[in-house]
């Protein structure tokens, strides 16, 4: 049976066996989810598009772009900004979230095989936030822009500077407004940051993660997703992992660089996305009231994705299939 129709049917059917493998993925049967457990026994063939969410447009784009013969970094940073343009996921790019003031900032990293990194943080009207990272990446001496800089920087590389606020994005502040609650929402409609990991052919590893952030955030907070070790890590000598959720959990666990230095010990990249998550669980305690998910590759073309929550999941682009499956999760409590 293909790997597909197996985790279709896993997730339909309710009953069956407790755990099976096959195509290398350990599928667990829990009543809903149907959650799926990478085994780190069977490693992938190459390449390996990983995404976190359900972003399959994004995959395949990415996917696309390596079958054209494009580079790691190509297709990562293409995958990503398929998520940035669509006004519609109200998390990343364009139509994102605003904050408390109604303004729309965004945070974005790319990170290659060589190790070089580029980011900005807290960025205005540039949709194509990871671009823009790129370039500080390949065209300054500094790996980190912020702010006004970073928004003067995109425009003077021809950037096009535009109002990233939507009609249904102010709509939502506006409501938001009347109580100015600032509460995390877990899973935020299921769709919070894309970090995306990508291993072209030759086993070369490159990463993006990018996000409008925390919805409703103070004016000038910044999340992880920017900050290399936290929302991203890549050492292409060992693997890659990238984050999502509450960005603050990530940067005071500094996730990502955990799950590499992790693997780089000897563990699977599914042990080390657990691991990750409950150093996080273990420090606070409130962790009920927030997500965080992790998804991780290693060199041997292993994947790994864990959450606190269940709602998480990641897209997985290999062997000619482009799939989302939902990820196991620590809080398994009904409260
Ligand atoms: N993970 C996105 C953020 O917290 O900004």
């Amino acid at each position: 049976m293909k790997r597909r129709k197996f985790i279709q049917n896993a997730s339909l059917s309710g009953i069956g066996i407790a755990t099976a493998t096959i195509a290398g993925a350990c599928v667990k049967e829990e009543k809903e989810p149907a959650v799926v457990v990478p085994n780190e026994e069977n490693a992938r063939s190459l390449p390996i598009v990983i995404g976190t969410w359900n972003v399959t447009r994004a995959t395949a784009k990415a996917w696309e772009m390596l079958q054209q013969g494009k580079s790691s970094l190509d297709a990562v940073e293409q995958g990503v900004m398929i998520e940035e343009a669509d006004e519609k996921n109200q998390t990343v790019g364009k139509g994102g979230f605003p904050d408390r003031d109604g303004i729309v900032t965004l945070d974005a990293c790319i990170m290659n095989n060589q190790g070089d990194y580029g980011a900005v943080v807290a960025m205005e009207n540039i949709t194509h936030a990871v671009s823009v990272a790129r370039k500080v990446m390949d065209e300054t001496p500094h790996v980190l822009l912020a702010g006004n800089g970073a928004r003067q920087f995109a425009i003077e590389k021809g950037f096009k500077a535009e109002d990233l606020l939507t009609e249904a994005s102010k709509k939502a502040w506006e409501k938001w407004k009347k109580k100015s609650e600032y509460k995390p929402i877990i899973n935020i409609e299921n769709h919070d940051t894309i970090g995306m990991l990508v291993m072209d052919k030759n086993g070369d590893i490159s990463g993006a993660c990018t996000t409008s952030g925390a919805a409703y955030k103070m004016r000038g907070r910044v999340g992880d997703s920017a900050i290399i070790g936290s929302g991203l890590f890549v050492d292409n000598e060992i693997g890659a992992a990238t984050a999502t959720g509450l960005g603050e959990e990530v940067l005071k666990t500094v996730g990502s660089f955990l799950i590499v230095e992790l693997m780089r010990q000897g563990m699977s990249p599914q042990k080390a996305c657990e691991e990750a998550i409950h150093r996080i669980v273990k420090k606070n305690k409130k962790y009920k009231d927030f997500q965080v998910g992790y998804i991780a590759l290693n060199k041997k073309g292993e994947i790994g994705f864990y959450s606190i929550h269940k709602g998480f999941s990641c897209t997985v682009y290999q062997n000619e299939e482009n799939k989302n499956v939902n990820s196991d999760f620590y809080n398994k409590t009904k409260d």
